[in-house]
């Protein structure tokens, strides 16, 4: 039968390996939507335009063809034909991302292609902030997942090797600019249920969505 499994919350939460993980249990596919956002930036920059400027952020949206891989084993992302898997995970990406995902109408397309990958898989784990809210309201699953500031800036700087610090201030800034602004902001979906992963390893985590699945 379909499975559709909306996982939202801020970053450091775990969101990212939790979800591969419970896409690789249910023999499913992942969609990392920040991700999406990521790379549509990545081409912004990339083109020279500036993160703020609506127009021509919407422009390069419109005109970048994205490849959007699905395997939780290996989900692998190109932007015009250039793999971007690393790029978007860079200090540029992430210090405009929030800018460029907070046009209305950049949020509308990747919504929409979002909505059509979730129609046509059968099994899929879906991985954002307004995945619960907007883009899968239907999902089988909800889930918030969600950890203390320092809990989350600890687990994101051990993967980016980046001060714990700096990435705290990082993640409070976009917490900030995500959840303040005009265009659909980033809430947490009053039917999910949260599940705070502060002190939690991995396979708890799992193990309890697996539950939560099953029941
Ligand atoms: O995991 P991390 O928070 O670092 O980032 P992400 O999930 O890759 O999302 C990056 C940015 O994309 C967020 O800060 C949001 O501005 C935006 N985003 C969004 O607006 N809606 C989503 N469904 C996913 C991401």
């Amino acid at each position: 039968e379909r499975c559709v499994v909306a996982v939202d919350g801020p970053s450091g939460s775990g969101k990212s390996t939790v979800s591969r993980r419970l896409a690789t249990a249910i023999d499913g596919i992942y969609l990392d939507t920040g991700a999406m956002y990521r790379a549509i930036t990545w081409a912004v920059l990339h083109a020279g335009v500036d993160p703020q400027n609506a127009d021509a952020v919407l422009k390069i949206a419109q005109e970048t063809d994205l490849s959007i891989g699905t395997d939780p084993a290996a989900p692998h992302f190109e932007a015009n034909g250039i793999d971007v898997d690393a790029a978007i995970r860079g200090p540029e990406v992430t210090g405009a991302v929030s800018a460029v995902a907070a046009v209305p109408a950049v949020r509308a397309m990747l919504v929409q292609l979002q909505k059509d990958i979730i129609a046509a898989a059968p099994r899929i784990i879906v991985e954002g902030r307004d995945i619960a809210s907007v883009v899968a309201p239907d999902a089988d699953l909800k889930v918030y997942l969600t950890a203390s500031a320092a809990a989350r800036a600890q687990r994101r700087s051990a993967e980016d090797a980046t001060d714990v610090t700096a990435t705290e201030a990082d993640l409070a800034r976009r917490d900030k600019l995500d959840s303040s602004r005009a265009a659909d902001p980033l809430r947490q979906a009053s039917d999910a249920t949260t599940l705070d992963t502060t002190g939690m390893g991995i396979d708890e985590v799992v193990a309890e969505l697996l539950s939560m699945l099953n029941s």
